[in-house]
């Protein structure tokens, strides 16, 4: 096991690249499969969770390779049945039910399970395909699908379900006819995956409003693409330089994916600018409390920065409310803050955080990807050492942050942890 072991205290200065966004890149590479032909993921980050999809590819018969450039995969596929351990491993490996059903009409997967944020039922997904006519039966936890008389439908979703609306989307690329998706989810991810579609040869229209539509087409070819930024990672960096009262500038960033992350850090007093692919932020010595931040599906404040802005909020000036209505188990993080010095009552979907003047380093494990990330924001302001372990979790979805973070001054190093 390994862990980031860290000293508090430097106020962040300086600029960073942001890299491709995890969260487009994941259903971006299922899309892959739709083509025979290879893509190229220009900029594709080297993060643990495209390591996994990769092996997921693999063995379906999609091969890929890291060129200078970015990742370079295959397409096309030999196999629809999902490996099981990898499914389980890898929550993402849903996405490629959509596309393995789009080009084989075919598929078996295993339910990829809950993990540490909650159950992440999958109901949507089949809902969605069996509108299309996919029928769907279950065994052990084994789905198996037949699409043999897949249709183009209209879709609607009981809620805006990211993963869901990328699986109908990447389902109906190859589904003749034209499928729609109301109250769809808005996400910038599925504004990219759209637009990696129609590079690939597609007709998907819509992307980022309630009602996306999918003229199916008789085949795809591979593209080369560049995934959007990251603008969770973007946000998390932000937060890094607004706890330690430091400055950052973040280029290869688009703003107006971070509004509501933007107006809640100028609520708790940190001057931002933004231009056309860049950000800057100054933070104040101290920050102040935001009063409530309530997490909601695009545009709305996203849930995966929730546990970053609790970390602000535990040293900020004040008392903030946290309600996270996307998740239901997303505040594990308070307990280990708590152990800090921290003072944060959690009632049901709603996180009390009483600010402190400042946190006391522990020794602590990460328990998710983005609570994980949040523990390393308490690292840089914590008064002694803090060891972070469990930092596995942390490169699913960040790039080497100790790199990031001590080109930025951060005292922070990684060192391997015996079990
Ligand atoms: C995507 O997950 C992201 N993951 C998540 O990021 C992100 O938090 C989430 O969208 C919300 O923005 C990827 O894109 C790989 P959902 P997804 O389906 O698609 C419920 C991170 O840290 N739901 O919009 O799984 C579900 O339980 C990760 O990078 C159903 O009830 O999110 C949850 O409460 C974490 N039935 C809510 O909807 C379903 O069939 C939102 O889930 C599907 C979802």
């Amino acid at each position: 096991m390994e862990g980031f072991l860290m000293r508090g205290g430097e106020r962040l200065k300086g600029s960073l690249r942001v890299g491709a966004a995890k969260n487009a890149v994941l259903p971006i590479l299922a899309a892959s499969i739709l083509a025979d032909s290879p893509s190229t993921l220009v900029g594709c980050p080297r993060i643990a969770d495209v390591e996994s999809m990769r092996s997921i590819l693999q063995t379906l018969g999609c091969e890929s390779r890291w060129e200078p450039d970015g990742l370079v995969v295959s397409g096309g596929l030999s196999s629809g049945e999902m490996p099981e351990k990898l499914s389980k491993r890898v929550r993402s490996s849903i996405f490629l039910l959509g596309p393995i059903l789009a080009r084989l009409r075919h598929a078996t997967v295993v339910y990829p399970g809950g993990c540490e944020i909650g159950l992440r039922p999958i109901d949507l997904h089949l809902s969605g395909l069996k509108r299309m006519g996919v029928e769907i039966s279950e065994t052990g936890g084994v789905l198996r699908c037949d699409g043999s008389r897949m249709h183009a439908a209209d879709v609607h979703l009981d809620y805006p379900s990211v993963g869901a609306t990328e699986n109908v989307i990447m389902a109906a690329a190859l589904t003749k006819g034209v499928t729609t998706v109301t109250n769809a989810a808005r996400e910038p991810e599925i504004e990219d995956l759209q637009a990696y579609i129609n590079a690939m040869g597609g007709h998907v229209q819509g992307a980022g409003s309630p009602t996306v539509t999918i003229e199916g087409t008789r085949e795809l070819h591979g593209a080369v693409y560049a995934p959007m930024p990251d603008r969770i990672a973007a946000g998390t960096y932000l937060c890094a330089a607004a706890i330690t009262g430091g400055e950052i500038t973040l280029d290869h960033v688009q703003p107006r994916h971070l509004t509501a992350v933007l107006q809640k850090l100028r609520e708790m007093g940190c001057e931002i600018e933004e231009g056309e692919n860049v950000l800057s932020l100054k933070a104040p010595r101290r920050l102040q409390a935001f009063d409530t931040l309530q997490t909601q599906p695009h545009p709305g404040f996203p849930t995966d920065m929730q546990s970053p802005m609790m970390a602000l909020a535990a040293v900020a000036r004040g008392s903030s409310v946290i309600v996270e209505n996307v998740f239901e188990n997303r505040f594990a993080l308070a307990a280990d803050l708590n152990r800090m010095g921290a003072r944060i009552r959690v009632a049901g979907r709603a996180a009390l955080i009483e600010g402190v003047e400042s946190l006391h380093g522990v020794s602590c494990q990460a328990r998710d990807l983005r609570g994980g990330a949040a523990l390393v924001l308490t690292g840089l302001c914590a008064k002694e050492e803090t060891l972070i372990t469990g930092v596995e979790l942390i490169d699913r979805g960040y790039e080497r942050m100790e790199t990031e973070l001590t080109r930025l001054g951060a005292q922070i190093r990684r060192i391997s942890v015996t079990e």
